[in-house]
């Protein structure tokens, strides 16, 4: 009895402490601006922030048939969305004939289209014989990525993981290996935050339908807590289903369900309320330092691996986009899409190695940094941390560059790739020259340090 009257106020007391913190997530959901989150969603996101730079993997049997995850059956068969006219032209559709002839991305998008009989039976084909966690994460760590987001199912509704919800799933393939937990341990291993992209819509699921869609959002909160529980790593839960209403996918339910299993998640904008960051998707973020944004960008224009016949990014434009999601402010989730063999593209892998060892050199112009002070404007983009601002010079044609007055004095200057920067500072403004010889191929890094935070360098 003495026993019950300490516990019940106790436990009482204690999930009272959680439902608190519960309202203080949920409260910060609603904030997109990061200066109006609490001081629990600062620390939470502060790794994420800090790590400017992420792998996405989007891959499933798709792969076999080289065509677009998902969308390859919704083009050929226009079965897809339920819930609201598909937001993309069908391959029959006006719209979509006239992407077909004035060649947009659409048009590539839709190609190949893949009549759902094989779609619906490709995984009976995917045997990955190549996949290799441990390789992949190697990978992305050697590519200097902070952390990657996988497709753990995307909407065709498959899963890459072993689920007791569906038979849908890895199990349901030759391979018969759980990727989603493979690709969970090594990351653990090797310390690199692992987040799972689920996709709301899901067009497998027989309750994906309006009428039953309480039933549908059962089995999404079934299989949530079922990866969460089984990866306690998991960092990140990134949604995909944006300009839908919360309250379709009971989205308050699912992140208390989440933040109950994972206090310290970091969650994407795409589930309804803006929650941590916004996602800009195939650009680049404008410049914003109020809020957290991350930009997904493709290597070849498609998501998943459509054959070798694609163009891939050069590295210069990969690197590049790198250091504008950085000076404006902003992550770059960079998307690989594995071959069916389970290993990346070599042309893609070329570009991320030389990434990586750019990084390797270059990488305190970008980790940890915040956006500007200065805009990005012809000349590039800067980033900065603390005391330090780094002109990121991405203009190769000029020598000579001009920048508004600071409120800081320059104590040194110097150039990360070596060399001597001439730097003059007066009530006017700033010009910084370059040497020829001093001129890196993409990016030439001139470091500034200041005697104030350059935080407040350009406004008081
Ligand atoms: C889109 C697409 C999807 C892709 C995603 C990545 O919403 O529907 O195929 O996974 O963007 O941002």
């Amino acid at each position: 009895m003495v026993l019950l009257r300490l516990l019940v106020p106790a436990l009482l007391a204690s999930s009272l402490v959680a439902e608190d913190a519960f309202d203080v997530f949920w409260a910060d959901a609603q904030q997109a601006p990061k200066a109006a989150k609490s001081a629990a969603s600062q620390q939470r996101l502060a790794w994420w922030r800090d790590a400017r730079f992420g792998m996405f993997i989007h891959w499933n049997m798709s792969s076999v048939a080289a065509c677009e995850i998902s969308w390859a059956k919704e083009f050929h068969d226009g079965i897809g969305e339920d819930l609201r006219p598909n937001p993309r032209p069908s391959a029959g559709s006006a719209a979509g004939r006239m992407a077909q002839e004035v060649n947009t991305w659409s048009h590539l998008w839709m190609r190949p289209p893949v009549p759902g009989a094989v779609y619906d039976q490709l995984h009976r084909s995917f045997y990955p014989g190549q996949f290799d966690a441990d390789a992949l994460v190697a990978q992305a760590k050697a590519a200097g990525m902070r952390y990657i987001v996988q497709v753990a199912k995307h909407h065709d509704g498959f899963c890459m993981f072993d689920s007791r919800f569906t038979d849908y799933d890895i199990m349901a393939t030759p391979f018969h290996r759980d990727i989603v937990a493979e690709m969970a341990t090594a990351c653990a291993k090797a310390g690199m935050p692992y987040g799972i992209y689920y996709s709301q819509r899901d067009w497998h699921h027989p309750d994906y339908r309006p009428a039953t869609m309480g039933a549908y959002n059962q089995y999404m909160r079934q299989q949530i807590q079922e990866l969460l529980e089984a990866h306690p790593t998991i960092r990140m839960v990134w949604f995909d289903a944006g300009g839908y209403p919360g309250d379709l996918w009971e989205a308050k339910e699912l992140f208390r369900l989440i933040h109950r299993l994972r206090p310290d998640v970091v969650i994407n904008n795409r589930c309804g309320p803006p929650a941590d960051f916004s996602t800009p998707e195939q650009r680049l973020g404008s410049f914003d330092l109020a809020r957290d944004w991350e930009s997904c960008m493709t290597f070849t224009g498609f998501w998943s691996w459509h054959g070798f016949q694609t163009t891939v990014i050069p590295f210069e434009q990969c690197l590049t986009n790198l250091i504008r999601c950085a000076g404006g402010g902003g992550n770059l989730l960079m998307n690989v899409g594995p071959m069916p063999t389970g290993q990346i593209d070599p042309r893609e892998g070329d570009r991320l190695a030389r990434t990586g060892a750019w990084l390797a050199a270059n990488g305190a112009s970008i980790y940890g940094t915040d956006g500007g002070p200065y805009k990005p404007g012809d000349y590039g983009v800067t980033t900065s941390k603390g005391q330090t601002i780094y002109l990121h010079l991405l203009n190769t044609a000029a020598t000579t560059f001009t920048f508004p007055a600071l409120r800081h004095r320059v104590t040194a200057s110097s150039l990360l790739g070596g060399g001597t920067p001439q730097v003059q500072q007066n009530d006017a403004g700033l010009t910084v020259t370059i040497a020829d010889q001093d001129r890196q191929p993409v990016d030439t890094i001139v470091v500034l340090t200041l005697d104030g935070p350059a935080a407040t360098a350009l406004t008081p």
